[in-house]
């Protein structure tokens, strides 16, 4: 069985596999682009890969409303558990964990962690995900391009969702130098268009991807989903 794969805007996903909703980074209260209510959005698995408001999210109100099992590093954990979510599991950097749904490995992202009331977030994440029939999707997340993306994609990716927005993350020249070191079969850019600092024209970078690689490019609209 495919893996549905839906956009909800910025860095959030809701990954549908054996019957199993994986949603990360929700952000969606305050992020125009949400197609999806943080008292709607449906989860039984919340991923959080730093503590920035922009990824953290709605995190706490989702993972109290629907008991969905929230995975991070464990100094996000802890910061979790002490605003009263009980239903945690913490990975970190490297190691993998065997889910119902698959397994999820963490992965190095360079950037910054601290928390919405500035405690410590530990060290941001990526996450690499071994879904259903073997199909691997890396979410890179917030990240800078950094030469180890190489050995990610020497595990076979299927699919990459890698930052295009700049200032914050990797810009467009930097992303398309990502997929030549990922070299992913598809790739989607994110984390784009939410804000007026990150504003940027995904189709010339698909143009443009596909024209120096082999990687297929969808930009997708938020509320899409594809297959993998
Ligand atoms: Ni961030
Ligand atoms: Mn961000």
């Amino acid at each position: 069985m495919a893996t549905k794969v839906t956009w909800y805007g910025h860095a959030c996903f809701l990954f549908e596999t054996r019957g199993f909703r994986i949603l990360t980074d929700p952000f969606l209260t305050g992020n125009a682009l949400s197609p999806v209510r943080a008292d709607a959005v449906a989860a039984d698995y919340i991923l959080v890969s730093h503590g920035h408001g922009d990824h953290l999210g709605d995190t706490v109100a989702i993972a109290k409303r629907t008991g969905a099992l929230v995975i991070s590093n464990y100094e996000i954990q802890n910061c979790l558990v002490a605003n009263g979510v009980e239903n945690v599991h913490a990975q970190h950097i490297g190691g993998s964990h065997t889910y119902p749904w698959g397994r999820l490995k963490l992965t190095i992202a360079h950037h910054g962690s601290v928390l919405p009331d500035g405690s410590y977030g530990g060290n941001p994440v990526g996450f690499l995900f071994y879904f259903e029939d073997n199909r691997k999707v890396y979410h890179a997340c917030d990240t800078g391009l950094f030469y180890d993306m190489k050995l990610i994609g020497e595990e076979g990716i299927d699919l990459a969702l890698l930052p295009i927005g700049d200032n914050y993350t990797m810009g467009p020249e930097d992303a398309l130098r990502a997929v030549k070191l990922i070299q992913p079969a598809r790739v989607v850019p994110i984390h784009y268009n939410t804000f007026d600092l990150i504003q940027q024209d995904a189709h010339a970078w698909a143009r443009r991807v596909e024209s120096e690689t082999p990687t297929r490019v969808i930009v997708l609209q938020p509320g899409q989903t594809i297959e993998v």
